[in-house]
C-alpha cells in the first residue's frame, strides 16, 4: 500500500519576538492560565535528529538526506537548557522530560542530566526528571544515565513482531535490541519504566494482546496511545485510529480482568487499569477520543529554544533570543516574560479538534513532533 504524503511548510521559522515587561515581579512558584493551569511538566527537546524513521512520525519521503536539520549552533547548549529549567522551576516545574528525536543521540547527554539533576526543587523533593527513548542506545546508556541523576525512562515501541516493529521504525531495527535496552534500563534502577505504544489501526493493532502479555507480570507500565494528527507530514485520517475502548474490549475479550484506578496526579495523560490479580498496570492514553486538555500543565521547549504552550500549536516564542541577547537578561526579567506567555495561554487543541472538518484538520498548520518531542 502506498501512503500519501503531504509536504510541510516549515514552522519552526515562526516564531514571536518577546519583549521584556515593564514591571518585574518575583516568580512565586506557581503561575496559571487563562484557564486555570498551573505549569508543572516542562518537556525539553534536546534533539531533532532521530535514527528511526517511524511511519506516523517521521516518514522517510520527507526526512530524506535533503531534509535540513537544525545546524549545532542553532540548539540551545547545555548550559542554555540549565538555566531556562531553572527558571521554570520557580514558576512550579516539578518534573522535566527529555526528548527529541531521539534525546539519547544528543552528544554527552549524561552531562546535561547530571546538570538538571542537581537544580533544587521548591519543594524540596527531587526533580522528576525521565527521558523518552526509542531504545535504541538503551542498553549501552541506562547505567551511565542513571549515574547521573535521571530518575526513570519512557521507551516507545510499537510492535513485539519483528518484522511489524521493522515496518514501523522503517530503517530495519530489530525489536530484540529495544527490549535489550528496556532490561538495561530495569536492571540499572530508572523505574517505573513505561513503554508507550502508539495504536494505528490495520498497522500494528494486532500486536495490542501479545504486548499487553509480555509485559504483565513485570513492573513496567504498557500505555496504549491513540495514534493522533500531530504534525503534518504524516497525513493524519480519523480511520486509522483505535479508540481506546475498543483497546479495553480487545484485552478482555483476550482474558484480562482489569480494573480503573486513580490517577497518580492531577493532569495525568494516561487512564489507570490494573490487573485484577496484580500482576501489572496498563494505561490508556485517549487524546483523540477523550481529550484531557482541561488539566494540561505542560510546557514544551524545542531544541533551539522555543516555547510552545501546547503539541498543537504553530507558533512558538523565542526563547534563544532572550537569552543569548545582547542586554544580558537576567533570569528575573526572562520569568517574567515566562509568566505573560503562561498566564495568557488558552490552549485546547485536542478539546477543540472533534469540532473541526477533517479538511481543516489537515491544512492547520502544526509543528511536527520530532521537532518538539511527544
Ligand atoms: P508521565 O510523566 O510518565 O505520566 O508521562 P506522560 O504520559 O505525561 O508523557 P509521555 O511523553 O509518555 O506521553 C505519552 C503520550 O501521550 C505521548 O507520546 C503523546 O502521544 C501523548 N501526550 C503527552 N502529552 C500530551 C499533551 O500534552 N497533549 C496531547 N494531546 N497528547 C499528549
Ligand atoms: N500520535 C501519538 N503519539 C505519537 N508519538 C509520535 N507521534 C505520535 C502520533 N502521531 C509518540 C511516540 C513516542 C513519543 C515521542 O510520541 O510513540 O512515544
Ligand atoms: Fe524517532 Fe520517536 Fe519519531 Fe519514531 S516516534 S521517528 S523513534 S522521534
Ligand atoms: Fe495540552 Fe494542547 Fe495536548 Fe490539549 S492538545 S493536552 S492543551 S498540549
Amino acid at each position: 500500500m502506498t501512503e500519501k504524503f503531504i509536504p510541510i511548510r516549515d514552522q519552526r521559522l515562526s516564531a514571536t519576538t518577546l519583549s521584556i515587561p515593564e514591571h518585574l515581579s518575583s516568580p512565586t512558584g506557581y503561575v496559571q492560565d487563562d484557564l486555570g493551569r498551573p505549569l508543572h511538566d516542562l518537556r525539553i527537546s534536546v534533539t531533532d535528529r532521530c535514527n528511526f524513521r517511524c511511519v506516523y512520525c517521521m516518514p522517510k519521503e520527507i526526512f530524506d538526506k535533503n531534509y535540513s536539520f537544525l545546524p549545532q549552533p542553532a540548539l540551545l547548549n547545555f548550559e542554555e537548557i540549565t538555566r531556562i529549567a531553572k527558571i521554570f522551576i520557580a514558576h512550579g516545574v516539578n518534573k522535566i522530560r527529555l526528548t527529541g528525536g531521539e534525546p539519547l543521540l544528543r552528544k554527552n547527554i549524561e552531562r546535561l542530566v547530571e546538570m538538571l539533576a542537581s537544580l533544587p526543587t521548591l519543594s524540596g523533593k527531587p526533580l522528576d526528571l525521565t527521558l523518552t527513548t526509542n531504545g535504541s542506545l538503551l542498553a549501552r546508556k541506562a547505567k551511565d544515565l542513571k549515574d547521573a541523576g535521571l530518575s526513570r525512562v519512557t521507551v516507545s515501541l510499537d510492535a513485539l513482531d519483528d518484522t511489524t516493529f521493522r515496518r514501523m521504525n522503517d530503517v530495519d531495527f530489530a525489536v530484540s535490541d529495544v527490549l535489550e535496552g528496556i532490561d538495561a534500563a530495569a536492571a540499572a534502577g530508572l523505574a517505573p519504566i513505561k513503554v508507550n505504544m502508539v495504536v494505528k489501526a490495520g498497522v500494528n493493532d494486532q500486536e495490542i494482546v501479545p504486548m499487553a502479555r509480555y509485559f504483565k507480570n513485570t513492573p513496567h507500565i504498557l500505555r496504549f496511545i491513540e495514534y493522533m494528527d500531530v504534525g503534518a507530514s504524516n497525513a493524519w485520517k480519523m480511520d486509522e485510529v483505535l479508540a481506546s475502548a475498543d483497546v479495553l474490549h480487545r484485552l478482555q475479550a483476550a482474558g484480562m480482568s482489569l480494573r480503573n484506578v486513580d490517577a497518580n496526579y492531577t493532569g495525568e495523560t494516561a487512564e489507570r487499569w490494573q490487573h485484577a490479580d496484580g500482576s501489572g498496570e496498563i494505561g490508556l492514553i485517549s487524546s483523540v477520543t477523550q481529550a484531557f486538555c482541561q488539566d494540561c500543565s505542560r510546557a514544551r521547549l524545542s531544541t533551539e529554544g522555543k516555547l510552545y504552550t501546547c503539541l498543537f500549536a504553530s507558533h512558538g516564542h523565542d526563547l534563544r533570543a532572550l537569552l543569548r541577547h545582547p542586554d544580558q537578561h537576567s533570569d528575573l526579567a526572562i520569568a517574567n516574560v515566562i509568566a505573560s506567555i503562561w498566564t495568557g495561554r488558552t490552549d485546547r487543541y485536542s478539546e477543540l479538534r472533534s469540532a473541526l472538518s477533517n479538511d481543516l484538520l489537515q491544512k492547520s498548520k502544526k509543528i511536527e513532533m520530532s521537532y518538539i518531542g511527544g
